[in-house]
């Protein structure tokens, strides 16, 4: 006897099922990086220092690009970063909380540096929740940097001593944050004072995607 499948419903489950695996690999292909910047490199070292306050006003879309490009981007044809990296083995995962941008509906990314693209990984302002894991002036951030790290990317290379050069590559990334907001007229702070447990909770990171540091954003002048 032949099986009756009912065309209709399964159509149905079908395209709920793609709406819902959509939903969930939004991508945000990011603007152009502008590579003229207002202030001399000499400037922006002369200025960079922690800033923990900052106004409500709106960062846009081309800050977060210029941000992100900074960290973890892209600056050759090899694929290697502006940032160096032990072995070129790039351990870092960086994720970006939205709260206040025009031209990005709040939520966390992850940066994809490969196509300068952000993926989206939670629809919901976690921002506000953060300070529940540190100091509360985090949640007063335009955005929020998360920089974690994959350690066995690099252990795998250099065992123990790969320990040590995670956490060098995640200073490298967070210098290049600190200098590229003071020339775009933002402030940061790099944070590494919060509860591991608490903020892998809250942001759902994969237990590979070790939180290592925190940097809010916003406008300061
Ligand atoms: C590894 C590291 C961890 C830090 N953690 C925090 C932190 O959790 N909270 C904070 O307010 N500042 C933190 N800071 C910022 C320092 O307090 C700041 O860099 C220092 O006071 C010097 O000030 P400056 O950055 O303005 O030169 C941290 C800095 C580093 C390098």
């Amino acid at each position: 006897m032949r099986t009756f499948i009912p065309i209709i419903p399964v159509f149905f489950i079908f395209l709920l099922f793609c709406s819902l695996t959509s939903a969930q690999t939004e991508i945000i292909k990011l603007p152009e990086v502008n590579l003229e910047g207002k202030l001399s490199l000499e400037e922006t070292l002369k200025e960079r220092k922690s800033r923990r306050s900052y106004l409500k006003s709106m960062m846009t879309i081309d800050e977060v690009s210029q941000l992100l490009w900074a960290a973890q981007g892209i600056n050759r044809n090899d694929g290697r970063r502006t940032a160096p990296s032990a072995g070129a083995l790039y351990p870092i995962e960086l994720y970006v909380l939205i709260g206040n941008v025009e031209g990005i509906t709040n939520g966390l990314y992850l940066y994809v540096p490969s196509n300068h693209s952000l993926i989206l990984k939670n629809n919901k302002n976690l921002i506000p929740k953060l300070s529940d894991a540190m100091q509360q002036f985090v949640s007063s951030g335009s955005v929020v940097f998360i920089i974690t790290g994959v350690y066995e990317r690099t252990t795998k290379k250099y065992g123990e001593r790969g320990i040590r050069y995670v956490h060098m590559d995640v200073g490298f990334a967070a210098q290049n944050i600190y200098l590229q907001a003071e020339s775009l007229g933002l402030g940061t702070v790099f944070m590494g004072a919060f509860n591991d447990n608490l903020l892998t909770d809250i942001l759902q990171l994969p237990q590979n995607h070790k939180p290592l540091g925190v940097m809010p954003v916003g406008r300061v002048r």
